[in-house]
């Protein structure tokens, strides 16, 4: 296939004030990317739209220790989890021209990425595009974050996004007797029921959280799988049982508040019921589970899509043109699940 010689990225036009409109961001032409030694010139198929991106824009994660991301400057293409197609590859690599790979060089159509951090699909998953999912960050949390068990009542904060769509499901697959998610509006609630194997939905912005957990889990939770952190965080301390535990995944109330940087998610909670109920509270990164556990998952993955017992629900937005405003409907929450560019 003949190159183009030019290619189509987005950038960074200007730091948001607050949460970001698609005219921060401006689609730029340039030459094609050209591979310095040890890169692969890699043609960008399909790339992930988070939320969180919201923290390295704004310029915020430049400040906190921790953040696994660099900050995105103005001028600057943002980045995401990413599959493409290998155009050309350095000798030696093992990359061959058409293997798809997936890496973190998104937002752009082309892209010379070191071949050590290109990793290739190796066909395990029905469909390519599951390998966007972030399945593996809800089946980990769930099983080494949260110690999942048997006839556990499973509360998810942020149940509709690209995490919790997952882990709803992979709960329920792990044996939680029941499962509670949350959201922003009544017609996702319904789909929460209907599509995603939650047995029922709380509202934020609407009625205290805590109030209508103690309506669909009079007996309580035995575990947080938390999203969102600040009141539903709050809510869900007020809901344990004795013993409950919580693995604490993102802190989308703070990420996506209007204000600040979307870098701190502040929150009161009474120490001492924490101390009473005997909670365990865990941060919890899918990084940091063993590289074993993690070479096991895709067959596990693939095996449940196979029969069924699991969907992938996602968004396909076509042209990288619609990147900027795929990414600001997201953080309004118009989609469920995953929202991913399709080139
Ligand atoms: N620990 C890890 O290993 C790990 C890995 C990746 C990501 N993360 C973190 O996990 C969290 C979830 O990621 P994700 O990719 O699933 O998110 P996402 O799909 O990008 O989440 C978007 C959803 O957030 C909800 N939302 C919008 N504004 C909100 C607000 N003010 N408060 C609460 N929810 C709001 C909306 O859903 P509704 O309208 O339905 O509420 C929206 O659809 C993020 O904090 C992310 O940074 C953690």
């Amino acid at each position: 296939m003949a190159l183009p010689h030019t290619h189509r990225s987005i950038r960074l036009a200007a730091r948001p004030d607050g949460l970001p409109t698609p005219e921060h961001f401006t689609v730029a032409e340039a030459p094609l990317p050209n591979p310095a030694a040890g890169e692969a010139l890699i043609r960008n198929r399909y790339f992930r739209v988070s939320a969180s991106l919201r923290m390295m824009i704004s310029g915020g994660v430049r400040d906190v220790d921790g953040v696994p991301f660099p900050v995105v400057r103005p001028g600057e293409t943002p980045f995401e989890e990413t599959i493409g197609e290998v155009v050309t590859a350095p000798e030696g690599s093992g990359l061959l021209p058409g293997d798809l790979v997936t890496h973190w060089h998104g937002w752009r159509e082309y892209a010379a990425v070191p071949a050590a951090q290109c990793t290739p699909l190796d066909g395990t998953l029905p469909d390519p595009v599951a390998h966007l999912s972030h399945a593996w960050t809800a089946y980990a949390a769930l099983r080494w974050g949260a110690e999942v068990r048997p006839r556990d009542t499973v509360f998810v904060s942020g149940a509709t996004g690209a995490i919790g769509s997952m882990a709803g499901q992979l709960a329920r697959l792990l044996g939680a007797a029941r499962v509670i998610g949350s959201t922003g509006s009544q017609q996702k609630a319904d789909r929460l029921v209907a599509e995603l194997g939650y047995d029922s939905a709380v509202l934020r912005g609407a009625r205290p959280i805590a109030e209508q957990l103690a309506e669909v889990a009079p007996e309580g939770i035995d575990v947080l799988f938390d999203n969102v952190g600040g009141d539903q965080l709050r809510a869900a301390v007020a809901a344990a049982r004795n013993g409950a535990r919580f693995a604490l995944v993102g802190a989308l109330s703070g990420q996506l508040a209007p204000d600040g940087t979307g870098t701190s998610a502040p929150v009161q909670l009474d120490s001492f019921q924490l101390l009473l109920k005997r909670l365990v509270l865990r941060g919890f990164s899918a990084d940091d589970v063993p590289a074993a556990e993690r070479a096991r998952w895709p067959e596990k993955f693939a095996a449940w899509l196979r029969s069924g017992d699991l969907y992938f629900p996602h968004t396909r937005v076509t042209g990288i043109e619609r990147a900027p405003q795929a990414l600001c409907e997201v953080i309004e929450g118009r989609h469920l699940g995953t929202v991913v560019v399709e080139l």
